[in-house]
């Protein structure tokens, strides 16, 4: 479905089941439970559709805002308050209960729409600026075949240089769209936990801000080490989850019903496999999660 049939769609839900619903209410009461049903439908169709356009945070909002404005007019051409009440709850549930289906949608069919939707603006929000401790940590050398798995837009990608080759692979095509206009940069659409390439196909690999995003970490952890080559160098960067303002962060997370799930530094290098060399550091809130092997 494109985003104009979508925004159609949720157009004729309101424009056409809210009228309906309120005129069925006014009626008699044997047509109050056919106006309920049309209610939570209405908000279910607002939960999936408008996380699919809108994102989860705008579709809550958007959810109190359509609700809250029934009861406000409830006098005016609803008829009785109780009933009223009783749609507002289940209009935040049943629209809560869209955009969960929607998100299992999203999950099922291994697409990453979140960040399709914000890729234009991503840059704009989280400036690109010269990840100095990561290419200090990285070394790397002209010979270098260097992998950025969750590399999104290639906003880090882009300054991993010297290298002889520059992979991006990240599951969002919208935001690889922007990773491949980088000078130097391939970009691959496939998930960090079944990658497309032989054992040790890269002697660099960095994985910034993007492993509390993927669907199983301890997969991606073990990919990363299958393609990295012996003597080779991992990189993973992740918010510090011993801060409190993280964990701050990832409530907020959880409250967009964004799939992140966070893990404390050590918890990361736990999932790495025993022989591995591992050193973490931590500065200005973000971890680093180094690994020779
Ligand atoms: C916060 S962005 C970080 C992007 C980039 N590393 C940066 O720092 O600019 C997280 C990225 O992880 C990607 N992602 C999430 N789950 C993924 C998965 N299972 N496989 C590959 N990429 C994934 C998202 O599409 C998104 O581009």
């Amino acid at each position: 479905m494109k985003k104009p049939q979508r925004w159609l769609t949720l157009l004729w839900f309101v424009l056409a089941l809210l009228p309906l619903a309120a005129w069925l209410n006014q009626q008699a009461p044997r047509w109050t439970g056919i106006a309920f049903l049309l209610q939570a439908v209405l908000f279910l169709g607002v939960g999936y559709l408008g996380s699919a356009t809108l994102g989860y945070g705008t579709t809550l909002l958007a959810t109190v805002v359509l609700a809250a404005g029934q009861l406000a007019l409830r006098h005016w051409w609803l008829g009785s308050t109780g009933f009223w009440w009783a749609t507002l709850v289940a209009a935040l549930l049943a629209s809560l209960a869209g955009a969960l289906i929607w998100r299992w949608r999203q999950e099922h069919y291994g697409a990453d729409v979140h960040f399709d939707l914000i890729a234009p603006w991503y840059e704009r929000l989280i400036h690109p600026q010269d990840p100095a401790r990561l290419l200090e940590a990285l070394q790397l050398t002209p010979e270098s075949r260097v992998l950025d798995a969750g590399g999104g837009t290639g906003r880090v990608a882009q300054f991993l240089q010297p290298a002889r080759q520059l992979v991006v692979v990240d599951l969002s095509v919208g935001m690889l769209r922007y990773a491949q206009e980088k000078p130097g940069v391939q970009a691959v659409a496939a998930l960090t936990e079944r990658l497309p390439f032989p054992d040790a196909t890269f002697d660099r690999i960095v994985m910034v801000d993007a492993l509390h995003h993927v669907f199983e970490q301890a997969a991606s952890v073990s990919e990363l080490c299958r393609v990295l080559a012996p003597g080779g160098r991992l990189i993973i960067e992740e918010p510090d989850f011993n801060l409190p303002i993280i964990k701050a962060l990832a409530l907020g997370e959880k409250l967009l019903l964004m799939r992140s799930h966070f893990l404390y530094p050590e918890e990361i290098a736990a999932l790495l496999p025993p022989e591995a060399r591992v050193e973490i550091t931590s500065q200005r809130g973000m971890a680093h999660i180094i690994v020779t092997k």
